[in-house]
């Protein structure tokens, strides 16, 4: 292992299984710090299941994962959060029927009592349009606040590194535009961000290296520019794979 990876989070040869039958078969990836790293690849490659198997949530059949050197696999999903690797699951999930501030409370237990107010305040400086929310049930808010409100969850456990399930699935192009600026700013304060997404023009615009699956595998690496210049690159892979 070089000395990036050891800083980094490093995926290795992860295979997952689900309903028995092998759907993730042995992915490499690194995310390192302080940059955005993308994850594309049409729907059933096998995104998700790297996302639920990294948290913890599912088992990982075969490999591993380390978080900077310390490995996490097959650690319960709340000790994974506190070696530093949040994930946001697709489909903004925030507790509906809890206000806004609870939704952010509750996902704050896991700091020492004294970080907790400047967490969550980081929150609201990456967030703005959340902070006249406070009291309203997190419900009631529009889909783009939700996912605001789910990344903004993630982060008050004040991770090294953050996994984002399709950010804009179901949002409009406008609403995706808001969310660009919190994630520059995520990544400038250090954090490693996994971004897994459907556009891939949006994440090609913000990450420094694309990865890409299809059926359970890798199968494209490089660096995005390269990928934005050459976009028939990963039709092609996804058509051999
Ligand atoms: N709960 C589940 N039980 C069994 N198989 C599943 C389950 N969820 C997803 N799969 C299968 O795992 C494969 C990968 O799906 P998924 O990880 O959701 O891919 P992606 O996120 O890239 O669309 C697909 O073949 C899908 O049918
Ligand atoms: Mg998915």
């Amino acid at each position: 292992m070089t000395d990036t990876a050891v800083d980094s989070l490093v995926i290795s040869e992860v295979a997952i299984e689900r309903g028995g039958r092998e759907v993730v078969h042995g992915v490499d990836l690194v995310v390192p710090p302080g940059e955005i790293t993308a994850l594309l690849g049409p729907n059933g490659a096998g995104k998700s299941s790297l996302v639920l198997a990294l948290s913890g949530v599912i088992p990982v059949a075969r490999g591993s994962v380390a978080v900077e050197g310390t490995v996490v696999t097959g650690r319960k999903p709340s000790a994974v959060r506190g070696a530093g690797l949040a994930t946001v699951p697709e489909g903004h999930r925030v507790l509906k029927d809890m206000t806004v501030d609870d939704n952010l409370r509750v996902s704050s237990f896991l700091l020492p009592s004294r970080e907790r107010a400047a967490a969550i305040e980081r929150v609201h400086d990456l967030f703005a349009e959340l902070g006249p929310l406070g009291g309203r049930l997190a419900g009631s808010l529009s889909g783009g606040q939700q996912q605001m409100l789910a990344l903004g969850q993630a982060l008050v456990a004040r991770p090294r590194y953050l996994v984002i399930d399709e950010m804009s699935l179901g949002l409009a192009p406008i609403i995706v535009r808001r969310l660009v600026p919190a994630l520059r700013s995520i990544a400038a304060d250090g954090v490693g961000v996994l971004l897994i997404e459907q556009f891939t023009q949006l994440a090609l615009d913000l990450a420094t290296t694309a990865y890409a699956m299809a059926q359970g595998r890798i199968v494209v690496e490089a660096p995005a520019a390269e990928l934005k210049a050459a976009p028939e690159r990963l039709e092609q892979a996804y058509r051999l794979a």
